[in-house]
Formats: C-alpha cells, structure tokens, sequence
C-alpha cells in the first residue's frame, strides 16, 4: 500500500510518500521561515499564500523522488485540522483534486493524530501508549489506544509549550522561530543563576501552565542591563529551558502512573510534536520513562517537527481500517484528539 500525504496545517508546506511497510519514499519540507521571520512570527494570511504558491510543486517533487504516477498511489491523505484554516484548506484542496483526477480515495487526517502515529512508522510500536505531545499549538499527554483512540491526561491551561519558547525567544531577542533558537543559546548558559517556577510541579493530575513562567521571564529581563549580553542571555535562556523540562517531566511522572494503572499493557513513552525536538527535554524524559518502568522512544528531529510523511503514515493506519473521507470533507481548525475531554478555557487554549 502506498499514500501521498500532504502537510500544510502551519508554517510548512511538505509532502511525502509512504508505504504500509514503514518506507518512507519520499519527504519533502518547504519551511517558510524566511517569509514569517520579518513579522517575528507565523502570519496565517502569508502561510495560505505561500502554501497555495508552492504545494502542487512539493507534491511533484515527492512522487518524482518516489519514482510514482498518481496512478500508482492507493489513496490520498492531507491535513484536515486542526490548524490555520486557510493553508489546511490548500492542503485539503490538492488532496481532493489528485483524488478525484487519479480515481483514488481521498482521507483527511488530524494533525495532532499525524503526531501521535508517528512513532508507529518510526518504530513500529504497538498500542497502548504514552504519549507527550508538545508543539507550537498543543501541549497535551495521551493514552494512544489505538487509531482514533486517545485519552487525554492532562493539557495546557494556557498556553503551549513551543509558544512559551517562541516568545521567549522574542523577549530575549534570538528571533524565528523562538525553539531551536532557545536551545542553542542555553547550550552556552547556567540554568542555576535564575531561580524560576516550576508551574504546575507537585500538583495532582497531569495539566501543564506555561504563562506564569513566561511571565516570570519578562520579569527576571526587566531587571537586567540593557542591550541583554549575551551571558545573560544565554543563563535566562538555560533557566527557562530547565524549568520547561522540569515543569513536564513532573507531569509526564504523574501521566506514567496512572497508565501503568488504567492501560498496564503500555510500556512506552513516546515525544512528539516540534517541542520533543528539544535535547534537554529529550534526557529529562528519558530518565523520567525509565525511573517510571517505561521505554523513552523519539522519533528523529526532522519527523518531530511538521512534516508531510506522519499525514501519510496516518493515512495509512486509517485507510487499512477502511476510514476514508468523502470529497465534501470540510476543514476543521480546531479539531481534539479525545472528544470526550473537558475544554480547557483561557487565552491561546487550543484544545
Ligand atoms: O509540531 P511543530 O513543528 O508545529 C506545530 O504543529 O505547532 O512545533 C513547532 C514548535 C515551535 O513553537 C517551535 O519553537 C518548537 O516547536 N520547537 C522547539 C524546538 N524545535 C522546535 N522547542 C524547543 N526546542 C527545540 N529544539
Ligand atoms: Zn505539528
């Protein structure tokens, strides 16, 4: 069985060919930092823009580096949502057109179940497991128990954790997008010169809060010399990331106890979203999975972050299930893995 999958739900127009037997034959990224990177962030009118201007061009380069017709294809799949509505709504358009032109099913997937899959192309896991789930949108931990079937433990109360890194990046001026940019700085700082909260941490349940932390940096900057050197910097950039890693592995200790409780089968925690692209966060959680009985699996960076082949990978689970979706499939911008959860008010909450 082989599906295209297109991505284009956030900042990255990509698109990718994969098998039934976990090959990847092709994936491509078009990232567009380069058009956000004046604004200091991702602008939903630009995304739209540039994904209608490029994805027909990613999608032929994926098949040509898969050495396939669209004839040879079993199915289409594109993001359906959750995401900004216009560049989900190229995406779903393309997928339709190549389906309806080349007579094949077409299958909208969930961008956060895209995530929540991956590690079953990358490693070939079988279900249940634990999942941390943390990008620029989300920051949840889940019970996968199957294809469209996930408990959610805990979320955001306010914002994401790739959001908390954005924005501090932009406070400490190490620009777009704010992750990466967090990490190499507190490569070269001391995490223990700022004090900084650990929110949430010894609390019950398995909720995550990232405000008051980036609250507490905008304070702790205030109060240093201006321009920021770069020492400073680099220590404010060390503490944050230490008290983010802190802060979820707390949760995720929480999360592994009630699994090992509720679904005792499960024997895996497993990152991903573009937060789990974060070294740190990657060895905290490592230490974390094994003090609680469980195996620490990440897939690599680049299928972390947004990427095309984890919408075809999905695609693929979906579609040996039978589960396609009609032409008339609307895009959904907000669109929760467990529908079953409480909503979570306040600002930037997404699901
Ligand atoms: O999953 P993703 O690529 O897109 C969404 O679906 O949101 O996640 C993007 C988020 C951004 O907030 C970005 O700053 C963050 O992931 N990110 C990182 C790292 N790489 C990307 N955060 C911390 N450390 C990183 N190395
Ligand atoms: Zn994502």
């Amino acid at each position: 069985m082989v599906i295209l999958g297109i991505e284009t739900s956030c900042d990255e127009t990509a698109a990718a060919v994969v098998t039934d037997g976990r090959q990847i034959l092709s994936n491509v990224v078009l990232s567009q930092l380069e058009e956000h990177r004046p604004f200091g962030g991702i602008v939903p009118e630009i995304a739209a823009r540039a994904h209608l201007e490029h994805a027909d061009r990613l999608v032929a380069e994926a098949m040509r580096r898969a050495g396939l017709a669209f004839s040879r294809l079993d199915a289409i799949a594109a993001t359906g949502g959750p995401g900004l509505i216009g560049g989900v709504m190229v995406g779903v358009m393309t997928a339709k057109a190549i389906a309806l032109a080349a007579g094949k099913p077409f299958l909208a997937v969930n961008h956060l179940e895209g995530h929540a899959l991956t590690a079953r192309l990358t490693h070939g896991l079988d279900f249940p497991y634990l999942l941390l789930l943390a990008s620029g949108g989300h920051c949840q931990l889940l019970a996968v128990l199957g294809v469209g079937e996930y408990r959610r433990l805990g979320t955001t109360i306010d914002d994401a954790a790739g959001e908390a890194f954005d924005k501090v990046a932009k406070m400490l001026g190490l620009g777009y997008p704010g992750g990466p940019a967090v990490e190499k700085a507190a490569a070269a700082g001391n995490p223990a010169r700022f004090a900084l909260p650990r929110p949430m941490k010894g609390r019950p349940g398995c909720d995550f809060s990232f405000s008051g932390l980036k609250n507490a940096v905008r304070l702790l900057i205030e109060d240093l010399p201006k321009p920021l050197s770069e020492r400073d910097a680099a220590d404010v950039a060390a503490a944050f990331q230490a008290a983010v890693a802190e802060s979820i592995a707390d949760r995720t200790r929480n999360a592994i106890r009630e699994v090992a409780e509720r679904w005792p089968a499960a024997r895996h925690l497993v990152v991903a979203g573009g937060v789990a692209a974060n070294g740190a966060l990657r060895e905290t959680l490592m230490t974390v999975g094994g003090e609680g009985g469980m195996d620490f699996i990440a897939p690599p960076l680049n299928l972390c972050t947004d990427n095309a082949a984890m919408i075809a990978w999905a695609g693929i689970e979906r579609f040996r299930l039978g589960l396609t979706d009609p032409l008339d499939f609307a895009p959904r911008p907000r669109w929760p893995l467990d529908p079953t959860a409480a909503k979570r008010g306040g600002a930037g909450v997404k699901a």
